[in-house]
């Protein structure tokens, strides 16, 4: 771990605009829903919510709209530990994601316009040069363009910070990226999108591992939704189970959840697997819960489910 304090967490916010449907519309239909909810979301803002909740420090680094969904942003921040290193843009609006979530499997299907934070460029990194290199870890997706993601994760790699890579949505990032991630984590969808095989069974999430650290990350951890997380490195390669303490209603920001647990765990200077079972643990609470940073779970009820996993 890098030998400054707490998370820096470079991505965008949106703000999540919900549609519960018994299945998605087809082009010209106009179907009746089951629920509408508004809420904060973007991947890099969940995670920070996540981790702030907890119990990380945690500084985000992202551009929002001078609008009402930025003011959400913000009141989240306030509420969840998360110190905003984000600048109000006057001339560009906040973000928004539209979520379909199927009414009975709680499976999602996103679109995304990044607003404010699609135009974060490598000089606004830059300007959070001493947010990132202060940090004991890091983490970036790409919902923001993959340039500032490439300049942030090597300013952080150059400062002996810890690096966590979330290639989140599958868009297209320089190869350079694998070389600086500590931590790369895609989910199923990312890694076969990137292996060109399909990851089905825990062998395939194996070989998946093995191609990534060929690319040069040092450990992989391929998430598999219900079936936990697969950890690839040089020495240790094994599934963690997921976790669970209620029916699953929404899974929308699983991934997100994980990361900002496990991001918060290593901050406290936990192991790969110890900190892996604390990320399962808050994406297991966050999946019963509907909606994608309002779901995220504090400290007392992550800590309450380990200690139920470690009896059973
Ligand atoms: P999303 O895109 O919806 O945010 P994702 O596809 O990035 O999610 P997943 O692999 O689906 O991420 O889930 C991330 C983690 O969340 C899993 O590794 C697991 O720990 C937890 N999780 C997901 N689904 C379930 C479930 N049904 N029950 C318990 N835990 C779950
Ligand atoms: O990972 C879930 C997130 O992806 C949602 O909050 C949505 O905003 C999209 O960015």
């Amino acid at each position: 771990m890098g030998q400054g304090k707490g998370i820096a967490i470079l991505g965008i916010y949106v703000a999540d605009t919900a549609y519960l449907a018994g299945r998605m519309p087809r082009i010209g239909e106009t179907l009746q829903g089951t629920g509408f909810s508004l809420g904060p979301g973007g991947k890099g803002s969940n995670q920070a919510v996540a981790a702030g909740r907890a119990g990380a420090e945690v500084c985000f680094i992202s551009k929002i709209g001078d609008d009402p969904f930025g003011k959400m942003a913000l009141e989240i921040y306030a509420q969840s530990g998360v110190t905003p290193k984000v600048e109000v843009m006057s001339d560009m609006p906040s973000g928004a994601a539209f979520i379909f979530v199927n009414d009975e499997t709680g499976e999602n299907a996103i679109i995304v316009y990044p607003g404010a934070a699609g135009t974060i460029s490598a000089s606004d990194v830059e300007a959070q040069r001493e947010v990132i290199e202060g940090a004991a870890v890091f983490v970036t997706q790409l919902e923001q363009p993959a340039e500032a993601a490439l300049a942030a994760l090597r300013m952080a790699r150059a400062a002996g910070v810890t690096t966590v890579f979330n290639p989140a949505p599958a868009n297209p990032f320089d190869p350079e990226c694998f070389g600086l991630s500590d931590y790369f984590v895609p989910n199923e969808s990312e890694a076969a999108a990137i292996v060109g095989f399909d990851i089905v069974s825990d062998e395939d999430a194996r070989r998946a591992g093995e191609d990534f650290l060929s690319r040069g990350v040092r450990t992989a951890l391929i998430t598999l939704g219900e079936r936990g997380v697969y950890i690839h490195s040089p020495e240790i390669s094994r599934r963690i189970p997921a976790v669970t303490n209620a029916p699953v209603i929404d899974t929308a920001g699983a991934g997100d959840a994980f990361i900002g647990g496990f991001a918060a765990a290593l901050a406290e200077g936990c192991g790969v697997e110890e900190a892996v079972r604390f990320g399962c643990a808050t994406a297991g609470i966050a999946v019963t819960r509907r909606g994608t940073a309002p779901a995220m779970p504090d400290r007392a009820e992550i800590d309450a489910l380990l200690r139920q996993g470690a009896a059973a």
